[in-house]
């Protein structure tokens, strides 16, 4: 297994073009297969869970083509409405596939999504969605089982919690229900509005998305599309905490800014200098961050749980203490034990991390625990002086296409071996 080696202490500098969104792409592959005929996806990046979803896809009986960026997807071989464990295994958002399958064929069964680094990621708040649709639900010993009868018949649907995934599933299914759908405290997160912006492209009447309440008008069917995926606003916020700890200079070209102002506002209060435009941000760092007094993970556009790490990461080596609230999932801070293992100073109380700053971190042998807890590792890596080795390394290629390539680009001394 290849693990990535840092020798920490350069100044980033440079500017980088910003790879497509894993969590746009994931939910707009699984929505091909609603469409008859052929899917033209743009700005697709090169990632493991990308992978996953064009197994998925084959195994259902698509056919796929990846050219460069792109990946083009005919469903009409679609023979089969099953996803077997191994391949549900492989990624915990699989269960977008459930909407899509059940919404197409009407018939849908999964193994059951394990729960994953975060905590339990239960999916009641989907099952019970999918149920007003008339799905038939039958939990069967480690696989789910939804059966149709007849035509989904749309419905309205209020959302305890405006779970992303969930929006995402009764999207998928409600697309071609009977009637209208109204989801009632939808997640408005913009991976919720590139989905939608795709389903209508391929003739879906769908409206709201972006806002509290999403109205699905069912159709009769859908015709291929061709669609560009939105930048990924995580990534983005990675690269901007890398040049932040390293005093450096970075420019983050094909960016949505204007979902990341939660994130800009952040690195502006330690004391970077962000300027922005649409497609643009410009991050100039201090020679050393100052503290951010107080910031809580909170659903869009609140600060979002997926830069959460990325920002305690930076907080390490900032002048002062910060403080962290972690929101949206109940295990976020495996990695923080990591970083403690480079000499962060910090300390947990349930939800709540404390930061105090130190003046260095060293270099040290540390295990990636999930996606963005293992790009905190790299980011601190970057900061601490003398050499990180960071192993488990599969949970980063889970979201970061090239990551240690951009991240030589901007000076940075990391190798994959
Ligand atoms: C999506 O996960 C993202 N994944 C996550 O990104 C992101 O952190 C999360 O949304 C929040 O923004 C993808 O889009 C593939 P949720 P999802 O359903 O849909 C609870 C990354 O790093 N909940 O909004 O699973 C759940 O336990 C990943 O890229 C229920 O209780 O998130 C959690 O506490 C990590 N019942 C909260 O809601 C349910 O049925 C938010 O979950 C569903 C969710």
């Amino acid at each position: 297994m290849s693990k990535l080696y840092i020798n920490g202490g350069s100044r980033l500098s440079g500017e980088l073009i910003v790879h497509g969104a894993k969590n746009s792409v994931l939910p707009i592959l699984a929505a091909t297969i609603l469409c008859k005929g052929e899917c033209v996806i743009h700005n697709c990046p090169n990632l493991s869970d990308v992978d996953s979803s064009v197994r998925i896809l084959e195994h259902l009986g698509c056919s796929c083509r990846r050219e460069g960026s792109t990946i083009v997807i005919n469903s009409d071989g679609l023979s089969r409405f099953d996803i077997p464990d191994e391949l549900m295994q492989e990624m915990r958002s699989s269960i977008v596939w459930l909407g899509a399958i059940a919404g197409r064929l009407g018939r849908a069964r999964l193994s059951s999504p394990g729960g994953c680094e975060l905590g339990p990621r239960p999916i009641d708040l989907h099952l019970s969605a999918l149920g007003r649709l008339g799905m038939q639900i039958i939990d069967n010993h480690g696989y789910i089982d939804c059966v149709a009868k007849g035509r989904l018949r749309g419905n309205d649907i209020h959302l305890a919690f405006p779970s992303v995934g969930a929006t995402e599933n009764i999207m998928l299914a409600a697309v071609y229900a009977q009637g209208k759908t109204v989801i009632s405290n939808a997640a408005k997160e913009p991976e919720i509005v590139d989905l939608q912006n795709f389903l209508n492209r391929a003739g879906a009447r769908i409206c709201g998305a972006g806002n509290d309440k999403i109205i699905i008008e069912g159709v009769r069917s859908l015709h291929g599309a061709e669609h560009t995926v939105i930048p990924d606003r995580i990534v983005t916020a990675t690269y901007m905490s890398a040049a932040s700890v390293t005093g450096g200079e970075v420019l983050l070209k094909g960016v949505l800014s204007e979902q990341l102002l939660s994130v800009i506002s952040v690195f502006g209060e330690m004391g970077c200098d962000v300027s922005y435009s649409h497609n643009e941000i410009k991050l100039s760092a201090p020679h050393r961050l100052s503290r951010f007094s107080g910031v809580q993970s909170l659903v869009y556009p609140g600060f979002p749980t997926d830069a959460g790490p990325l920002i305690v990461a930076a907080a390490t080596v900032a002048q002062g203490s910060s403080m962290f609230i972690e929101n949206i999932f109940e295990n976020r801070y495996k990695y923080i034990g990591e970083l403690r293992r480079l000499g962060a100073k910090i300390k947990t109380a349930d939800r709540v991390a404390v930061i105090d700053g130190v003046d260095r971190l060293s270099g040290a042998r540390v295990n990636s625990t999930d996606l963005r807890g293992g790009a905190a590792l790299i980011i601190a890596g970057l900061a601490a002086h003398g050499k990180t080795e960071i192993d488990k390394i599969f949970h980063i290629d889970r979201g970061y296409e090239n990551i240690e390539e951009n991240l030589r680009q901007l000076g940075a001394d990391i190798k994959r071996k």
